[in-house]
């Protein structure tokens, strides 16, 4: 018997290759990463996912910043929790990145590498960070993801920057649901 078609959306429901493939490709779309209440002071840092990659955002000083989880060295995690606070260190040979992701600190660089942290260059993976209320969102840089989080959500912008202001410390409701993303969404649609 033959098999029925299946519509294009579903097919990373059953194909983990696709799956893999779509969650690559979101990562280039504007996503929720957390809110700002979480990283209200100079320091504070929050874990999340983007595009199925680990992803930490991060406030230094009045700007909001944000970096593929991967030490540049040998891609160690920077962050192994899922909040905190201080500087970017990599708890594997203790490279210390500022702001910009640069890796400014690293120790021994003239012996193990020959030049100095700046001449060697190395870098994080950027995450493009903006806000709408209390929301941060952020997507990683491509060539074809040149519009901003305003156009990105059009005349819903004014009305989720109204309802997610958040003023005090925000109620958290976890639930998971043990499914693909996109079952819900299309549950919600159905409604
Ligand atoms: S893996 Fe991070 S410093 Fe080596």
């Amino acid at each position: 018997m033959n098999e029925p078609p299946r519509a294009n959306w579903a097919r990373a429901l059953v194909d983990d290759r696709e799956f893999k493939h779509e969650q690559s490709r979101l990562g280039h779309f504007w996503t929720v990463l957390g809110i700002t209440h979480d990283v209200k002071n100079d320091g504070d840092w929050i874990r999340a996912t983007l595009g199925g990659r680990s992803v930490f955002v991060q406030r230094f000083g009045d700007t909001i910043r944000g970096f593929e989880n991967r030490c540049a060295h040998r891609s160690f995690p920077l962050r192994t929790e899922d909040k905190g606070n201080g500087p970017v260190v990599c708890g594997f040979h203790h490279w210390r990145y500022d702001k910009d992701g640069r890796a400014v600190g690293i120790p021994m660089c003239p012996e193990m590498f020959g030049v100095t942290p700046r001449e060697l260059d190395a870098k994080l993976n950027p995450v493009e960070i903006a806000t709408c209320g209390s929301l941060i969102f952020g997507r990683f840089p491509d060539d074809g993801a040149t519009g901003s989080l305003e156009e990105f959500l059009g005349e819903g912008f004014p009305i989720l920057d109204a309802m997610c202001t958040i003023a005090g410390p925000p109620n958290r409701h976890k639930c998971v649901v043990k499914a693909n993303w996109k079952l819900s969404i299309q549950i919600t649609l159905d409604d």
